[in-house]
């Protein structure tokens, strides 16, 4: 008779629950109900993000209050209509996500999406008085991993412990436009040999029909048409995920596993971000920088990138990126030709 595997048994199941890890006691109930008005949490007040922003006086909250909360009601009927199963976030999953343990708050960063700015502001806020003018910080510097922590260092008590208590915040931005954003930034620039290299070449060699040597060679003339063509190439997410530059929000945020106390947009950043420093108390440390709005992708230059795509193709993408315009509230652009 064969002697049952109860070790082999037995060791699977520890590796499978240290996989599995739960992670996931979040809950919908506000933190209120948490600190029991006793905890001092960060912040100058002795209110921590949470209280000051769910707590707030009902009968004087601001516009800017009552318009965060429309976003987050938006973003939790989304995800109940358009999401199926939910299921256990795991490490991996809040590589993204920014602790600021000084002030209670957990950033999760998407790029094209003001993020560099969003990194050196949390570096001031972390940093001791290392820093204090955030353009300062040389925008590669902002970049470097260790320079900032995130979530997905902590251990699962200390992971569970700061989704319960911190203000959770991303900043998101209109798919599309922060798709030709960029693809702007990465196939336009001759600097960026890094992306040619990497991504470029490939595309090229898929989606061109006769190339030149020399462009396969640099892959640095890739159109923002074969850059679709690659994105909805179903071969392209089977072999790798997307590079984050191009990934949906939805994939790198999770935003219906982590609810997100304030959905800030990159429409309204610098009044998102005031009030995402006035909330941490935070507002006298540091200021969010302006930014130009000279080179900025807008509609109209998103409107001029996508003539050249077909209207299959469209749609392809469309759906592609269909949760990211969902989830935060974006409606169908108005130059796509498909119905
Ligand atoms: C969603 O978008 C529409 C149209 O842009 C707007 O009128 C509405 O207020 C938005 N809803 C929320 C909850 O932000």
């Amino acid at each position: 008779m064969k002697r049952p595997k109860v070790g082999g048994i037995f060791l699977a199941t520890c590796v499978g629950s240290l996989f599995m890890i739960i992670l996931y006691f979040q809950n919908i109930t506000r933190p209120a109900d948490q600190f029991g008005g006793k905890d001092l949490g960060p912040g100058k007040t002795g209110r921590s993000p949470l209280q000051t922003l769910y707590n707030g006086d009902q009968s004087d909250m601001s516009a800017v209050q009552t318009s965060l909360r429309g976003r987050r009601e938006h973003l939790e009927e989304a995800c109940l209509a358009h999401t199926r199963k939910r299921r256990v976030l795991t490490p991996e999953d809040l590589r993204h996500l920014i602790v600021d343990d000084k002030h209670g708050l957990l950033y999760c960063y998407v790029p094209k999406v003001a993020c560099t700015n969003w990194k050196r502001v949390l570096m001031v806020l972390t940093g001791d008085g290392r820093y204090r003018d955030p353009l300062a910080i040389p925008a590669n510097e902002a970049h470097v991993a260790g320079n900032l922590r995130t979530l997905s260092e902590y251990s699962t008590a200390e992971i569970n412990r700061r989704l319960r208590s911190y203000l959770k915040f991303v900043f998101v931005r209109e798919p599309f436009e922060r798709l030709v954003s960029a693809y702007r930034n990465k196939f336009t620039r001759s600097y960026n040999t890094a992306f040619h290299k990497r991504y470029g070449t490939k595309i090229i060699s898929r989606h061109r029909p006769d190339p030149q040597p020399a462009a396969l060679e640099r892959g640095d003339d890739v159109s923002f048409e074969e850059f679709v063509h690659y994105l909805v190439d179903p071969r392209t997410q089977r072999e790798e995920p997307f590079n984050e530059h191009w990934e949906r929000v939805h994939s790198l945020c999770h935003p219906c596993l982590i609810h997100y106390d304030v959905v800030g947009k990159y429409e309204t950043l610098e009044q998102d971000s005031s009030s995402v420093l006035r909330l941490a108390g935070a507002e006298g440390e540091v200021r969010f920088p302006a930014t130009g709005k000279g080179t900025r992708t807008n509609g109209d230059m998103a409107a001029q990138f996508f003539r050249n795509v077909s209207p299959f193709y469209q749609k392809k993408l469309y759906n592609l990126y269909r949760m990211d315009f969902l989830l935060f509230n974006y409606s169908n652009p108005e130059y796509l030709k498909f119905r």
